[in-house]
């Protein structure tokens, strides 16, 4: 395990469970980040109560104020770049960002299910074990993945499988799920801090030092 901590930016847009637990991770070192900002796109959110307890600089930019996303996205940029961030994760955060150029490969999400599977518009939180359970799945999970320039789409750079059990409820699988985010979001960081990933020019992630590792994912 290495010492270096990555600067992250965290994107919410409401109950902040995912920032919260990575607070909590970078917190006890279990996630060797550092988080510089937060930016919220609604304003009296849950969320943000995080983070001003946690004393993280928090930028609020009310999606709903801006006419397009290019407007919105502009302003979120302005917003962050002021604190450099290596790499922005997105918890919940349900705004598309037209993010320039220089943050292509910076920025990640954590969906909860198997993308591409249960992903995109509409596709949030309960709605996305609903269907799931819906479609009879035996097995569903989380992803990581980049950000590109639609929701929940982008190269993959994580998964992890839990299965959906006969008589699970929205409740049950979602918190297995939840349970699944917890630990496999603050491993991806770590794998950044330490510059494993690699976005190969075939639009697919490399994670170096896996295969050695023999980790399962
Ligand atoms: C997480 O379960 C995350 O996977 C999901 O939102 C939850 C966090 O929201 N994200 C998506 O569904 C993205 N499409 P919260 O932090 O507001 O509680």
């Amino acid at each position: 395990m290495g010492e270096r901590v990555v600067k992250l930016a965290v994107f919410i847009s409401g109950g902040g469970s995912t920032l919260k637990n990575l607070i909590d991770r970078v917190a006890d070192e279990s996630c060797r980040a550092k988080i510089a900002c937060v930016v919220s796109s609604r304003s009296k959110v849950r969320g943000v109560q995080i983070a001003e307890d946690a004393g993280i600089p928090t930028i609020v930019v009310p999606r709903k104020k801006y006419d397009t996303p290019e407007e919105f996205s502009e302003v979120v940029t302005r917003g962050v770049e002021p604190f450099a961030p290596e790499l922005i994760a997105f918890g919940g955060f349900m705004s598309l960002y037209v993010f320039p150029p220089h943050y292509h490969g910076k920025i990640i999400n954590i969906h909860p299910a198997l993308l591409p599977c249960f992903g995109g518009k509409g596709m949030y939180g309960d709605h996305v074990h609903e269907a799931v359970l819906k479609a009879g799945c035996k097995v569903t999970g989380c992803t990581v993945h980049f950000v590109d320039e639609e929701y929940d789409r982008g190269p993959i750079i994580a998964q992890r499988a839990v299965p959906v059990l006969d008589g699970d409820t929205v409740e049950t699988l979602g918190e297995r799920v939840r349970a699944a985010e917890r630990e496999l979001y603050p491993e991806v960081i770590n794998w950044f801090a330490d510059g494993r990933v690699v976005l190969q020019p075939d639009g697919r992630v490399r994670v170096h030092g896996r295969e050695l590792l023999g980790e399962m994912q």
